[in-house]
């Protein structure tokens, strides 16, 4: 048998034999020729199965093969600039058939279907070449966040999942039985991650997180993946900087790599390629300035039909109020200086303007909203302990956070990068649901 060879790799065999084995999504043909989209998990590539190059039994089996039918074939490759395929412009002229198994009537055919039905059957949605693009981009987002990191000094330490108490506040925690104690899902890492560079230096954890968010937004999961990079003796604009790099480093592998998903995902690339530092930064201030003249102006928010809405100074944004600034920049934007009341309790206040707090959220542009939430931390061990006590936490199990501070306390920063909502941003999706393989929505656990 040809050697087995995988779809994305057949320009490089143009000329030879091979054998491929996949799946069919889409048969045509009439007469003596039957065209099979064969997909094998790399990509999808045209199989040209012509009556006089095959035995009568396999062109009998081609002809009767089913959406979804599992195949092994063998084949000339050829080089066909008009053959359509991911990444396309290559076909097999086939010498052989194999049916593996023949599918019953697949339900998810190339014809509309509807969300609910596919998020039902999202184990089979998968397969579905938008689907399987994003999941691919995913991966590739994964090993560039992966590697910049570990490229520039920081070490990945990652940090528990079961926790003893809230870290960014108390009404999204998923409670949990531990032998009789109650304890929650991690929604962050970071409280571990600053017990770490006191270690360490510079580390990152990386793993699934957890919300109970009540809101059934296009932005919310009730688990998400995050990286969370924490480093020792970094400031605010320090963390800028490191956002900055990083974010621009995954925007860019991805359009190197990613071009064949990217097209399949029809995703325009205007905006993604002017990501590169320096990202533009507006204080808190500045962005409710910008969004109540908007909403004066009676201003539409970009991509709705409704208009801007005001903002009280020392609210947090809304989604819209996050479209409307995101879309005044062509790269993502930092917005810095949020009110203290509506962050978290570990973020440092401003020292000459407490009201305020050293914290950043950077939103995507084109409407993505946020993708990164962080800031410089406490560094005090009365100021901390003063925030817990007006945030009502328990002292007790915030002991070991506040021992950071009593013991070489020092200027430190972090941020957590959602995945799901950088694949949203890239890939130019509308629901968060299609960035991970299988999602937790409010409504929805199943499959
Ligand atoms: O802004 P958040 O809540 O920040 C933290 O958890 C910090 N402790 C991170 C840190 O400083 N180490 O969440 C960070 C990011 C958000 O910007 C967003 O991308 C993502 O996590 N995120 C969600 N993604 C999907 N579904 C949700 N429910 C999310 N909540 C947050
Ligand atoms: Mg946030």
């Amino acid at each position: 048998m040809a050697p087995i060879t995988k779809i994305e790799q057949l320009h490089g065999h143009v000329g030879e034999e091979v054998t491929l084995r996949g799946w069919v999504y889409h048969k045509t043909g009439k007469g003596k020729l039957a065209f099979i989209q064969l997909r094998d998990g790399t990509g999808i590539c045209q199989a040209v199965v012509f009556k006089g190059n095959v035995s009568e039994a396999d062109f009998a089996a081609a002809s009767e093969v089913t959406q979804e039918s599992c195949l092994i074939i063998t084949g000339l490759v050829k080089a066909e600039a008009r053959a359509p395929g991911i990444p396309g412009g290559y076909e097999v002229d086939v010498r052989t058939v194999q049916v593996v198994q023949i599918a019953a009537p697949y339900p998810i055919s190339p014809k509309e279907h509807g969300v609910e039905f596919l998020t039902q059957n999202r184990h089979l949605w998968l397969r579905s070449s938008r689907q399987w693009a994003a999941m691919r981009v995913r991966a590739v987002i994964v090993q560039a966040i992966r590697e910049w990191l570990d490229g520039n000094g920081f070490l990945n330490v990652d940090t528990p999942i079961l926790t003893p108490a809230a870290a960014e506040g108390t009404t999204t925690l998923f409670e949990i039985d531990y032998h009789g104690e109650p304890a929650y899902l991690a929604q962050t890492g970071q409280l571990y991650n600053e017990a770490n560079i006191f270690a360490f230096g510079k580390v990152y954890c990386f793993g699934p997180t957890f919300r109970a968010e009540k809101s059934k937004t296009r932005r919310h999961l009730q688990e998400f993946w995050m990286v969370e990079p924490e480093v020792a003796f970094c400031d605010l604009e320090g963390l800028m900087e490191i956002e900055e790099q990083f974010v621009s480093h995954i925007v860019q592998r991805c359009l190197r790599e990613c071009a064949p998903e990217l097209k399949v995902l029809e995703r325009d690339l205007t905006h993604l390629e002017k990501v590169a530092p320096p990202f533009p930064r507006l204080h808190y201030d500045d962005a409710v300035k910008m969004i109540n003249e908007a909403a004066q102006a009676g201003v539409l928010v970009p991509g709705y039909d409704d208009p801007v809405p005001p903002i009280a100074w020392g609210d947090d944004f809304g989604s819209p109020h996050e479209t409307y600034i995101a879309a005044q920049f062509e790269k993502p934007v930092f917005v810095h200086h949020y009110p203290t009341q509506v962050k978290a309790f570990y973020m440092e206040p401003e020292a000459d303007r407490p009201e305020v707090c050293r914290s950043v959220d950077m939103l995507a542009p084109e409407g993505y909203g946020e993708i990164i939430g962080g800031s410089e931390r406490m560094s005090d061990p009365a100021k901390l302990i003063a925030a817990i006590e007006h945030h009502q936490l328990p002292q007790e199990v915030y002991n070991w956070y506040i021992d950071l501070r009593r013991y070489g306390s020092v200027v430190h920063s972090g941020f957590g990068l959602g995945v799901e909502r950088t694949v949203m941003w890239i890939c130019g999706l509308d629901h968060v649901r299609e960035t991970i393989a299988f999602p937790r929505t409010l409504t929805n656990m199943r499959p």
